[in-house]
């Protein structure tokens, strides 16, 4: 396993959530984080909680902007992990309703963005470092109605991953698949009603809880350090393929 000390990373989605988590534990692993996001609040927010370490530094950017993702690489420099979290809630209307500019903007902002991301990290990328996406459940236990275009997307991540694996050798590509994980996304998406729909999931799953950020996070420091994991999918769901 190589180490992750002094080692630069840069975490997509860093700001928050799932993203944060994998800050946190990079830090903790002793490497240097560059964190991006688009609002520059959240930003400060998470370098707050991160302790203000010195070792963090942040990149407002909206990655649907190919421009703004060329230039923000450019200013990072060479660098060793690419982690991608970002992602917004999914349209979760039924086939016959769903509009479509929402789901052109959703794939846009998950997958297209992903390919912009590959594309110009791996000007800069180190060979033999690691680019990690997040797909998630929602291609595996897809909800009924609504989840075609959130199960299409998620789906695709795995193959992605597979062919980039090839292609950036001995760069390697992974993906985590994270189930249910409690973080400002449920607060967005369900507000309150989050506790009730947590408890319920929590009593079906093997693993008797919901994951924190920090239990995910795991996975991306593991995907990082592995020099012989390239093109996996790591699911991360305490057993809710199973249930
Ligand atoms: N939480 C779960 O239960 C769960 C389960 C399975 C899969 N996932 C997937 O895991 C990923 C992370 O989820 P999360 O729960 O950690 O969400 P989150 O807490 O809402 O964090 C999302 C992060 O992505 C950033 N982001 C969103 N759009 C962006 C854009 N266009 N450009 C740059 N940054 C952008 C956000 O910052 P800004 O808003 O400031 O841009 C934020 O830092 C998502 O793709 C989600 O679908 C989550």
């Amino acid at each position: 396993m190589a180490s992750l000390k002094g080692q630069k990373i840069v975490v997509v989605g860093g700001s928050s959530g799932i993203g944060l988590g994998v800050a946190a534990a990079a830090l903790q692993h002793g490497a240097d984080v560059v964190i991006v996001g688009r609002s520059s609040e959240k930003l400060e927010a998470a370098q707050c909680s991160l302790g203000q370490d010195r070792r963090v530094t942040s990149f407002a950017v909206d990655i649907t902007k190919e421009q703004d993702v060329a230039r923000a690489f450019d200013d990072v420099g060479p660098f060793d992990h690419l982690v991608s979290t970002a992602g917004t809630p999914p349209p979760g209307d039924a086939i016959e309703r769903i509009d479509i500019d929402v789901v052109r903007r959703f794939f846009d902002s998950k997958l297209i963005s992903a390919v912009t991301l590959a594309k110009h990290a791996a000007r800069t990328l180190r060979k033999g470092g690691s680019m990690t996406f997040t797909s998630g459940i929602n291609k595996d236990r897809p909800p009924v109605p609504g989840g075609a275009v959130v199960a299409a997307t998620a789906g695709s991540f795995g193959y992605f991953a597979h062919a980039l694996a090839l292609e950036l050798a001995p760069t390697r590509v992974n993906v985590v698949s994270p189930g249910w994980v409690d973080t400002p996304m449920w607060d967005d998406m369900v507000g309150e009603a989050k506790v009730g729909y947590f408890a319920q999931m929590a009593a079906r799953l093997p693993a008797g809880r919901i994951a924190t950020p920090a239990d995910v996070a795991a996975a991306y420091v593991y995907l990082m350090e592995s020099e012989l994991t390239t093109g996996e999918t790591m699911h991360i769901d305490g057993g809710q393929r199973l249930v």
